[in-house]
């Protein structure tokens, strides 16, 4: 095993919305494999931060009267609220509005343009008289100029997917004032791709990224690399681009900085070292955890600008599919718009981690919430086999003062437990959640199996068998023991629910060896519940 040390960072959520399910595919999936990091004895570091910047919390903080301050602050708490209640572990939770974001955005920036990366053009854009501001294309509406569909944005038609400039759109409008846009000339500054083709060209063909995405890149590469507008014009919330008058780093050049901001901020709060894992050579991984949605930023942009600016680039950037509910898009009407805490109202957390775990795996197709499936799943891998293993027979060990026996009854069962460790384990690294979840289910019903062959109910029943049941008792929650060590990752809270019924320490990944023998247990609490139908029906029809 080698010992680098490991930075894994997910995507910034946008400060000016709540955290849904659709987000928590990533960050439970990102979760996850820190957690594995770091059950396996790696020193890693798991951080994020919001995205604090941009026109549509500028809207907001005007609409609601406020400052985008009051509005940034307030969805910070919100956000760090719900990952903690989703058991998304963070070493560090920032912001992109910060003193770290503006230092290294600034670095970055005056570095790439020192290279002569940057060039200003002037172009056209759509203006707003009324509101005197630029209008981004997500701000303009009208008739799509190839179909016809009417209120489509000013980039692309949802109906038919064209894509367009805002000034083909017939009966353009600003959303934000009604009227109709006019076009203004405005200069930008632009960070020239093209020159770091080479660069990029090596990079994304050396293994940091997913096949899929590859070809995708390839695509882009034949269609050439544009050169892409890093400015906007003020009004906009964002921070000031040196040496300009009133220019704005657009928001997706500062927001991946995030990255950097939050593991300083991280740095700042403890001894950890900002350049050893920054540093052209570092040898320190860097994983970022994305959506396939936002790959150009992440497999283009953002390592050009690392490179352009003499620091090291990403080790691996690993994209994932969208989230869909019961096979279709998650929709407000349908009440499958489902909000983290809304879920957390009606449903444990761990039963949404264990259902995400069960259908990831490293590929970027979208995974499905079939809230059925999903009923079905939970009662029946985490209550009926997991749980079903402690329930059916630490009530035997009660009998015995609840203290587990001397010997084990089917060393072979146990050994096959423990031998699946880096099978698993690897599995686990390898982002097939799927398959490590389907490896440990299997366990569990040859364990269950065993179980029911051995009847420990009828042996108890006559008093020379007493002994048996013990030693059948103690292999098989020796077997619960190693199981949720192995779902660990996955089901924190029920694994330490179990680390106390067993009078345990924290366990890790090297614990799967250790067998307990004569070891004194508590006595077995019911760890989960089933779900019921009401509380699929109650959520669906909670509209808040
Ligand atoms: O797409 C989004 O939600 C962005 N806020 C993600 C930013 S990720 C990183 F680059 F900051
Ligand atoms: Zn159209």
């Amino acid at each position: 095993m080698n010992n680098n040390k490991i930075l894994i960072t997910a995507a910034l959520p946008y400060a000016n919305g709540s955290i849904h399910i659709g987000h928590m595919v990533e960050y439970t999936q990102a979760d996850i494999w820190a957690r594995v990091q770091k059950l396996k004895g790696k020193t890693c570091y798991f951080v994020c931060a919001d995205d604090a910047h941009g026109t549509p919390i500028m809207l907001k903080a005007r609409e609601l009267g406020v400052s985008e301050q009051d509005i940034i602050d307030k969805t910070k708490k919100e956000h760090e609220g719900d990952f903690k209640d989703f058991l998304i572990e963070f070493d560090n939770y920032h912001s992109t509005h910060s003193d770290e974001n503006k230092f290294y955005a600034e670095d970055i920036y005056n570095k790439i343009k020192q290279k002569g990366y940057i060039k200003s053009k002037i172009i056209q854009q759509a203006y707003d008289e009324k509101e005197q501001m630029f209008l981004p294309d997500r701000f303009i509406k009208g008739i799509c100029p190839k179909c016809k569909a009417v209120d489509q944005y000013g980039d692309s038609c949802e109906k038919c997917g064209a894509t367009y400039n805002p000034s083909d759109l017939i009966d353009a409008c600003s959303t934000i004032s009604g009227t109709t846009p006019t076009q203004k000339e405005s200069e930008h500054l632009f960070f020239q791709l093209s020159k770091k083709e080479d660069m990029l060209k090596k990079w994304t063909n050396a293994g940091h990224i997913q096949d899929e995405i590859k070809n995708k890149i390839n695509e882009w590469f034949e269609t050439g690399l544009k050169d892409w507008d890093i400015s906007r014009d003020a009004p906009y919330w964002g921070f000031k681009i040196p040496d300009t008058v009133d220019k704005y780093f657009y928001v997706w050049l500062d927001a991946p900085i995030g990255y950097m901001a939050s593991f300083k901020n991280l740095c700042d709060k403890s001894d950890l070292d900002f350049a050893e894992f920054w540093h052209k050579n570092s040898e320190c991984e860097l994983y970022h955890f994305i959506g396939k949605d936002i790959a150009y930023f992440h497999t283009l942009f953002w390592p050009a600008m690392l490179d352009g600016a003499d620091y090291r680039t990403p080790t691996q950037v690993f994209c994932h599919g969208f989230l869909t509910v019961n096979g279709e898009k998650m929709s407000k009407s349908r009440g499958t718009f489902i909000k983290a805490d809304t879920y957390l109202k009606y449903l444990p957390a761990e039963y949404l981690r264990y259902y995400f775990a069960a259908k990831l795996n490293f590929g970027v197709d979208d995974i499905d919430l079939n809230l059925e499936d999903f009923k079905t799943r939970i009662n029946s891998d985490l209550i009926g086999k997991l749980i079903n293993i402690a329930s059916r027979t630490a009530g035997f060990v009660k009998k015995f003062d609840l203290k587990l026996g001397a010997e084990i009854d089917n060393k072979e069962l146990l050994k096959t437990c423990q031998d699946k460790s880096s099978d698993i384990i690897i599995n686990y690294q390898k982002r097939n959640y799927a398959k490590a979840i389907r490896q440990i289910m299997d366990l569990a019903d040859l364990t269950n199996q065993y179980i029911a062959k051995m009847e420990p109910w009828i042996l108890i029943k006559d008093d020379k068998n007493r002994q048996q049941v013990l030693n059948i008792c103690t292999t098989a929650l020796n077997v619960f023991k190693i199981l949720m060590i192995y779902l660990k990752p996955v089901l924190p809270d029920l694994s330490k629910k179990c680390e106390d019924f067993f009078n345990l320490p924290p366990q890790n990944f090297n614990n799967i060896n250790d067998i307990l023998l004569n070891h004194k247990i508590n006595k077995f609490k019911p760890m989960l519940q089933r779900i019921e139908q009401s509380q699929i029906d109650d959520l669906l029809n909670d509209k808040s």
